[in-house]
């Protein structure tokens, strides 16, 4: 077989993710406004790596760059690499924060080495795309919002993993509470036990099918009442009691911001924080004077998910999401 013609430059831009929610444990996905860009051109020979912003150090881990990996691993599924590659990162995402740095890496990489492919898109459909991520990443939730953009459910079926999008009503702000310190997600699945009672196991089934409720339907109104099942919604008994001794500050961040009545989970797998907030507002009301030292932002649902642009020269190209439809 002929190998492929490869496209000059392609721009693609993917959201960060939080993944569980609480309850939602290798499940639930939120796509949010805060983006990794990644730009990558094929030159005659050789591989050429720049990074700025967060993880600038990852530059120099050259073919083991997490970007370059998925490109080299959709490449060979494409059945050729390219002669040269290039590629720049622009990266807001916070490294090892529980934020969804690496599906961030590995959708971009992926969809950049599909879109440098001149027919990629036909040799590797939008379900292989989630099939390979969520293979490179180990479990589908966040590579699942970050191509989808919203809300995700995610499940792995016979036929590989599959996705659902979700849209959550407006009024919800999600704000994320940045840990200063990372820890690896690998270290966080060690901690976690094979077998689970299954009191725990009904119990966050029921949060999971309440927390999709209060996030889409617009049953509860009154302010108060939404909080309170988001509350409600947001217990977990699956993966933040196991986590809780390898990410102390966490667990205790938690803990304060719910006994003050705001829904806060464990991001992903930690260490960072998530809150669902009823405005932008509250954040000042309710939070300042909790006297919490780590960096916290109130950000918006990221609705698009992965983006793409063929940059050809003499023209910018159009804007390609990713998330209109489910693979
Ligand atoms: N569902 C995964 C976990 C998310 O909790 O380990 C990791 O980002």
């Amino acid at each position: 077989m002929n190998g492929p013609a490869f496209t000059r430059k392609v721009r693609v831009q993917v959201p960060a993710t939080s993944a569980n929610l609480g309850p939602g444990f290798d499940c639930l996905g939120l796509a949010l406004s805060l983006h990794d860009v990644i730009e990558a051109w094929i030159e005659p020979g050789g591989l050429s790596i720049g990074v700025s912003g967060e993880g600038a150090g990852t530059a120099d881990a050259g073919e083991a760059h997490l970007v370059v990996r998925a490109m080299r691993a959709t490449f060979k599924i494409l059945d050729g690499q390219p002669p040269g590659l290039a590629l720049r990162c622009r990266n807001q995402i916070p490294h090892g924060r529980g934020l969804g740095s690496s599906a961030a890496a590995i959708v971009s990489g992926v969809l950049a080495a599909r879109a440098l492919t001149e027919d990629g898109e036909a040799r590797l459909p939008d379900a292989a795309v989630l099939a390979l991520a969520a293979e490179f990443e180990g479990h589908p939730d966040n590579v699942a919002a970050c191509l989808l953009g919203g809300l995700t459910v995610a499940w792995t079926g016979a036929d590989g993993p599959r996705a659902v999008k979700l849209s959550p009503l407006p009024a919800i702000v999600p704000a994320v509470f940045i840990a200063p310190e990372p820890l690896s997600t690998e270290h966080a699945r060690g901690v976690l036990p094979d077998v689970v009672p299954h009191a725990d196991a009904a119990a966050n089934a029921g949060r999971s099918a309440l927390l999709i409720a209060a996030l889409t339907s617009d049953f509860g109104r009154d302010l108060d009442v939404r909080l309170g099942t988001l509350l409600a919604a947001t217990e977990d008994r699956l993966h933040q009691p196991y986590r809780a001794a390898v990410m102390p500050e966490t667990a205790g961040l938690v803990g304060r911001l719910r006994a003050a009545g705001v829904p806060a989970v464990v991001s992903g797998a930690g260490p960072s924080v998530l809150a669902f907030l009823a405005s932008q507002d509250a954040l000042d009301s309710t939070l300042r004077d909790m006297g919490i030292g780590w960096d916290i932002s109130a950000l918006d649902v990221d609705r698009q998910g992965a983006s793409i642009q063929s940059v050809t020269p003499g023209s910018e190209g159009g804007t390609v999401p990713q998330g209109g439809t489910s693979p």
